[in-house]
């Protein structure tokens, strides 16, 4: 339950952070001040590294697509999930890092206590209303010490966040443009998804959700 100790003026309400885990939080509109930066980097972005649907390993095709910005870029192919310095598509570098992923990935660790976040992989997913993201972990990296940053834009949806195991119970917790989940430390390795996304149309972007997972890969 929300309190209303601030009356009516949304303005005045603090930013609402909710605890998922003993070290994972969702930070409700977190992102919002960062949304016109992020769009005018996706233009330069998306503009070298388009977006793409990539293989899995056993042989699926991802219903979201993908593309990548920073040292680093996540990568799906027939041979497995691996970060390359290199774009397939163009066996070149991948853009650069945007100085806004940069602010918002220290700033939303350092809120759930994650100090000195420095991110060398910005993944960037797409999902059209139907897309989804099978419950998986994140463990490509080469370390687990640096948190997870995840950032929800567009349409909503409903995230699962799991135990270590593939079979645990999952919590569902949806996530509105804006929302920020970070996880780190204990909570590193849960398995965590997105449910296929609703049509929907959102007044800023449109028939999808855009989601940025920042990461320190290597
Ligand atoms: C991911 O775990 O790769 C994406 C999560 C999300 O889209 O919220
Ligand atoms: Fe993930």
């Amino acid at each position: 339950m929300t309190l209303d100790l601030f009356g009516e003026d949304d303005l005045q309400q603090p930013a609402r952070i909710e605890r998922i885990g003993a070290q994972a939080f969702v930070l409700r509109g977190f992102a919002l001040p960062w949304v016109e930066a992020f769009l005018e980097a996706f233009d330069a972005i998306l503009l070298k590294s388009p977006f793409r649907q990539m293989q899995t390993p056993g042989g699926f095709t991802m219903s979201a697509r993908l593309s990548s910005c920073g040292a680093l870029g996540w990568t799906s192919d027939g041979y497995g999930y691996r970060y390359s310095p290199l774009d397939p598509l163009n066996a070149t570098a991948w853009p650069d890092m945007p100085a806004a992923f940069f602010e918002i990935a220290d700033a939303a660790a350092s809120t759930a206590g994650f100090a000195g976040f420095v991110p060398d992989a910005g993944l960037i997913n797409t999902y059209s209303p139907g897309a989804k993201m099978s419950l998986h972990q994140d463990k490509n990296e080469r370390r687990y010490e640096s948190p997870i940053v995840s950032i929800s834009l567009g349409l909503p949806a409903v995230f699962q966040f799991g135990g270590f195991g593939r079979s645990d119970p999952t919590q569902r917790i949806s996530l509105f443009h804006g929302d920020v989940v970070v996880w780190g430390g204990v909570d590193r390795l849960r398995f965590h998804g997105v449910l296929p996304i609703k049509p929907g149309n959102h007044p800023i972007l449109g028939e999808q959700r855009i989601n940025i997972t920042l990461r320190k890969a290597g």
